[in-house]
């Protein structure tokens, strides 16, 4: 059932990945003499080959790879090839096997972050409508929920595009079939005729999915023109093991791209989004004066490190996909347990039931216990919910001070 992802041990990990970096240009020992970059300082990382021996990330880093441009098309930086093949086997696993892709039918890339794969298929779509329909760019807007991530305002205000936001129920978090319509009426009335739709699978601040034919239903019915890319920053790593009858995957061709990232629910390092996107679609970001990068670069960010793309193609492998099941499947039972206990003792909240975060009335809450304890408010000068995310690090134990301290 999974194509890529199989478990490996430690032992396997490490060869695999020594050969890799073998396989990328060795600054200290080739003739390397027109890239801007090295190795990692010596005098600050140490290069030590027997402390380096069992660590594949840690060498990884100091060796420092630059994974520049989108390696799934085929053709990038030969230097770094080795590892950069790494990177486009993890693209495939998180395509085909947790987001049900066809074998080599995706394109993909280890960016920054939530925000810059978001920015990334919004860049797309923009060009693509621009390119394919000859859109003007005020003909083309975002839609979204109100309950998106702030990267979608940051993306219409860098490519100056409209967005209309989709109202959701303030107490179950859901958008409707009647609200995506009228939004998009509104939008219409405006003269936007090409729609950048934003489905969430697991909002930030509450952990809601979007229910994707309430987009996709009104837009054919209105007859627009859209392309929908889901924000699957957070539900990413998650929600495809929560719930089996999930219709958001590549399985449907109402989607056409994905946000995941691996820094949330994967406990990767900072730099680890992963953008995914259908076959010919990433090309509407190429960017042709690239011409100093081999490949061109299909990517927003440029310069980017190699060793990331290894940190989460190594969790990955090291828990394998029953251990990742086993893994979510403890989070939902401790995310049970938290609502429980809550609801014996009248206090309120929200959480959607495939999901890991619990987000509790501000009413409900005194603020110091909220700090005490570090939970996190929908907005710092007037919060009205408080929310909790179960982690690994969430355990029942930390739990129950906090049900104490609610009761005291
Ligand atoms: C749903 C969602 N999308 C996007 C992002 C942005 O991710 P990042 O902070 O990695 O840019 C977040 C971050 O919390 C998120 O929850």
């Amino acid at each position: 059932m999974f194509k890529i992802w199989v478990k490996k041990s430690q032992e396997e990990i490490k060869s695999i990945i020594f050969s890799a970096l073998e396989e990328n240009v060795n600054y200290s020992k080739q003739y390397i003499l027109g890239i801007p970059a090295s190795y990692l300082d010596d005098k600050v990382f140490s290069q030590d080959e027997f402390f380096l021996k069992d660590a594949p990330f840690i060498s990884a880093l100091v060796q420092n790879p630059n994974h520049i441009g989108c390696h799934s098309l085929g053709h990038s930086e030969s230097y770094f090839k080795g590892t950069q093949a790494i990177e486009k086997e993890l693209i495939e696993l998180c395509a085909v096997d947790i987001l049900g892709g066809q074998p080599l039918q995706q394109d993909g890339y280890v960016s920054s972050g939530g925000t810059e794969a978001n920015m990334q298929a919004i860049w797309i779509y923009r060009n693509y409508f621009m390119q394919k329909f000859a859109a003007k760019r005020d003909e083309i807007c975002i839609l979204c929920s109100e309950d998106s991530h702030y990267s979608m305002d940051k993306a219409a205000n860098i490519f100056v595009l409209d967005i209309f936001k989709v109202p959701v129920d303030q107490d179950n978090r859901a958008i409707t079939n009647e609200r995506v319509n009228q939004t998009a009426i509104e939008a219409i009335a405006k003269g936007k005729k090409y729609f950048i739709v934003i489905c969430n699978m697991m909002t930030t601040m509450f952990g809601s999915v979007d229910p994707i034919e309430n987009y996709t239903d009104e837009l054919d019915k209105l007859d627009c023109e859209f392309k929908l890319h889901v924000d699957a920053a957070f539900g990413g790593f998650y929600y495809p093991f929560t719930d089996s009858q999930n219709v958001m995957s590549f399985q449907n061709p109402a989607i056409t791209s994905f946000t995941l990232d691996a820094h949330k629910m994967a406990q990767a390092p900072y730099g680890t989004g992963i953008f995914l996107i259908r076959k010919n679609h990433i090309e509407y970001a190429n960017t042709e004066q690239a011409s100093y990068v081999e490949g061109e670069d299909c990517t927003l960010i440029g310069s980017r490190s190699g060793a990331n793309a290894i940190a989460v193609w190594m969790i990955l492998m090291k828990n394998g996909p029953f251990g990742w099941q086993e893994k979510v499947f403890i989070l939902q039972k401790r995310t049970e347990w938290l609502c429980s206990e809550l609801s014996k003792r009248n206090i309120q909240f929200y959480r959607y039931s495939k999901s890991n975060i619990v987000t509790i009335r501000s009413h409900n809450l005194e603020k110091e216990i909220a700090d005490e304890f570090g939970l996190v408010p929908d907005n710092h000068s007037e919060p009205q919910w408080y929310k909790i995310v179960i982690m690994e690090h969430v355990t029942i134990e930390k739990l129950i001070p906090f049900i104490n301290a609610l009761e005291s």
